[in-house]
């Protein structure tokens, strides 16, 4: 039987349209379906499937023409809940258009999007299933290459994780950081200025009507918080790795260079489809150590080691903590930020950005990296020219002697913790105390403003059960406050040792991630009231002054928490699935078996 003549047609298209892929080492090229072709559902009859595909999308008014063109997807992370995200239309409208203009078809699609103030109960909890979102989706639709508009803390990292594994041709658009507001003649920013105020509020140095009024003054736009927080740092890790478009990092979100690196998002993608320049090229083992030494020199968020492991992971590379350590103690912090400097976001866009931190680290980088414009990183940093600025430091002039982050290990941390050095008390850096001890969040929110709470400033403040399992999905809430009546006696920071995280924005002697962690079992849960425990940051130990016999006697009469509300649904995957900070808290199921390299490579 003969087929009707447009179905011929489709049939021939089909093969007319496929796309040749090639990899950078110009091996034969191998030929996949592409654009509207792609990923079609199997009838039994494709000639009908992409009939019938093609019939639904006519719908919406499309034309054969553009149906024939490469197809960009646009991953639409807009939400009335997110307002670091609050310039996605603006930024799809110019991804669009940069995608029009090279000859590709953009189509956006939304996936799911995590704000850092409204995900219960923490937006880690849910970066996994965004990452799962945003890997499925563009695996079930037809596109050659992806734009993810990202910003808020956990969204980049979801993204690339679930970029990484789905492995088409991607680039990251960030939707950039908001503006700073003004405070009674003071500049401010979220929010590291939001904790100093709250803090001040708390040891009664401003009264409520003055925190009601700065209220209004810290976030002065859409955008993402103004300081190296996690947004801020995944930004520049992402453009570090060279996933993020050169100079791509830093543009606050309401500027005209944001809309235009939009542009030129949309333009890059279509030739990387055209190219074939898919993510495994693009995060290698060099981009990772490339990210890991941008982490240290930021003074980036101490969030960004726990992502790096968890999109390295996805790719294969396991990150040997140990080494990054080594790696700490030959990189000096340079960028000029709070919390551990003094500017903002929208300084170092002035400054020159990423591509001025990269050119004064480039003595320490791996320069045969791959970025998305194909072009390597050494090309790239060819085209900067420098210029006076005072954010971005010489190595020769850092703003830190050392990297922001150090890696601890001792008997109250087997698997490892980290301080963000940089942003803490040099005094409390070496500093043995008493340990006072709260069980969880809801036993540290009960008793921390007790008058009666037993607790000097040099005592050692303990937070267990906030770990990925713990709370679940380690919260940010590794930033004990100081106790009420310390913080008005003038206290302004304690150590502070926990299982969990704390904010990119926040400072302090504050020791987190501490693996494995209460919830499991780790040496955290033994600890008790009145111990003494010792932090040596320059020996990277953390030691719990207990005998092994009293340890074996805690162990044995311990009872661990039980996971509450998880007999169904994403909770119930969350449990079974989730690993520990050293492994970057991705999903067991969705790391490959096994690891290909460690990152940063020993030099044996
Ligand atoms: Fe979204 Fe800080 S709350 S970036």
């Amino acid at each position: 039987m003969s087929m009707p003549k447009y179905v011929d047609n489709i049939i021939n298209n089909i093969v007319d349209s496929e796309i040749r892929m090639t990899d950078n080492a110009h091996k034969p090229s191998v030929v996949v379906p592409s654009g509207i072709r792609k990923g079609l559902t199997n009838y039994g009859d494709s000639g009908f499937s992409l009939f019938l595909r093609k019939a639904f999308i006519k719908g919406a008014g499309y034309t054969d023409e553009a149906l024939d063109r490469i197809i960009v997807g646009i991953a639409n992370t807009g939400s009335g809940y997110n307002p670091c995200h609050g310039n996605a239309p603006q930024l799809i409208e110019a991804v669009k258009r940069g995608v029009l203009m090279a000859g590709g078809l953009p189509i956006d699609f939304p996936t799911i999007s995590i704000a850092e103030s409204f995900s219960s109960p923490t937006s880690m909890y849910l970066r996994n299933l965004m990452s799962m979102d945003t890997e499925e989706m563009i695996r079930a639709q037809p596109m050659d290459a992806v734009v993810l508009i990202g910003g808020c803390d956990k969204t980049v990292p979801a993204q690339l994780m679930g970029a990484a594994s789905a492995n088409i041709p991607t680039v990251q658009l960030i939707t950039g950081s908001m503006l700073t507001g003004g405070h009674r003649g003071e500049r401010v920013g979220a929010c590291t200025d939001c904790r100093r105020y709250w803090g001040m509020f708390r040891g009664q140095q401003i009264d409520e009507a003055e925190i009601n009024e700065v209220n209004s003054k810290l976030v002065a736009s859409i955008g993402t918080c103004s300081v190296m927080g996690t947004a801020s740092t995944m930004a520049c890790l992402g453009e570090a790795l060279g996933i993020v478009m050169p100079g791509g990092a830093s543009p606050p979100a309401v500027t005209a260079d944001r809309i235009r690196i939009a542009e030129l998002t949309g333009k890059q993608a279509v030739q990387m489809a055209r190219d074939g320049l898919t993510p495994d090229k693009i995060l290698t083992a060099k981009a990772f150590e490339n990210a890991l030494r941008v982490l240290l020199a930021i003074g980036g968020s101490t969030n960004g080691i726990i992502h790096l492991t968890a999109i390295a992971g996805r790719m294969g590379f396991e990150i040997d903590l140990e080494a990054f350590d080594r790696m700490s103690r030959e990189t000096p912090v340079l960028v000029d930020l709070k919390p551990s400097g003094q500017f903002y976001m929208e300084d170092l866009h002035f400054a020159g950005g990423m591509p001025t931190v990269l050119r004064e680290l480039r003595p320490l980088l791996h320069l045969d990296a791959l970025t998305v414009t194909g072009r390597t990183l050494g090309e790239e940093l060819d085209e900067v020219a420098p210029f006076a600025q005072h954010v971005v430091r010489s190595i020769a002039d850092p703003i830190y002697p050392v990297g922001g982050i150090a890696f601890l290990r001792g008997n109250l941390a087997p698997e490892g913790a980290i301080i963000k050095q940089s942003a803490a008390n040099p005094v409390l850096m070496e500093h043995e105390g008493r340990a006072v001890v709260f069980e969880n969040s809801e036993d540290m929110a009960n008793r921390i403003d007790d008058p009666a709470l037993d607790v000097n400033a040099d005592d050692v403040l303990v937070l267990k059960n906030i770990g990925p399992l713990g709370a679940p999905g380690m919260p940010e809430a590794g930033y004990l406050p100081i106790p009420k009546k310390l913080a008005r006696a003038g206290v302004k920071d304690m150590v502070r040792i926990s299982d969990g995280r704390m904010s990119g924005t926040a400072a302090g002697t504050i020791v987190l991630h501490v693996t494995p962690e209460a919830a499991l079992g780790g040496p955290l849960a033994l600890v008790q009231n009145g111990d003494r425990i010792r932090l040596s940051v320059s020996a990277r130990s953390l030691e719990l002054l207990v005998s092994a016999d009293e340890l074996v006697r805690r162990r044995e009469a311990l009872v661990l928490p039980k996971p509450v509300d998880a007999e169904r649904g994403y909770r119930r995957l969350f449990f079974e699935q989730i690993t520990q900070a050293d492994k970057g808290c991705d999903f067991e199921f969705l790391r490959p078996p096994t690891m290909i390299a460690r990152v940063p490579a020993r030099d044996e």
